[in-house]
């Protein structure tokens, strides 16, 4: 599926979106997108769909995010400064994966084959003022997540 996000509002709307539709089983996304296209914005928008109140930052050199809301658990991976996949092996990506945690993974292409795979990807690009996005469920609960979804991004307009 693609959509247009018209504004930053959109794109938290769509993170909202995608908050309220995910599975309550460990659930993977990952973002693509250049500089800028809006992945942290569409992660804050998810994040307070969850009942996170305060602050999102891109975990740009920490590499990781943890949320601890009450629903579950989130994590917010901004690999953008990863030099080497391996780097990841050092942070325990197998704690993260258990307890219908909610992985959502900037720049993921970083990450190589050291990342749970996707059930989710989704791409920002530029549209003009605007942005542009692409939607693809790659796992069969994504494909229900993707059901929900796009009833919901055409019935907006
Ligand atoms: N649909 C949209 N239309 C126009 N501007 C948007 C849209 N969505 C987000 N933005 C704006 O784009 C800017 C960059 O957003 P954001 O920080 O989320 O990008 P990012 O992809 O996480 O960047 P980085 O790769 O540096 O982490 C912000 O100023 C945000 O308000
Ligand atoms: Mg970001």
């Amino acid at each position: 599926m693609l959509a247009y996000l018209l504004d930053e509002a959109a794109t938290l709307d769509l993170g909202k979106q995608i908050a309220q539709c995910c599975p309550q089983t460990q659930f993977t996304i990952h973002l693509e997108g250049e500089l800028g296209a809006g992945k942290t914005t569409l992660t804050r928008g998810l994040l307070r769909a969850l009942g996170h109140k305060g602050n999102v930052k891109s975990p740009t050199y920490t590499l990781v995010e943890h949320y601890s809301l009450a629903t579950r658990p989130v994590f917010h991976f901004d690999l953008y400064r990863l030099i080497d996949p391996e780097e990841l092996d050092y942070l325990g990506l197998d704690d993260y994966l258990s307890n219908k945690s909610l992985c959502i993974i900037e720049w993921a292409s970083q990450g190589g084959d050291y990342l749970p795979k996707p059930d989710l990807i989704i791409t920002l690009s530029y549209h003009k003022q605007s942005r542009h996005v692409k939607i693809e469920a790659v796992s069969a609960q994504a494909k229900i997540v993707y059901e929900q979804l796009e009833t919901i991004v055409v019935d907006s307009g």
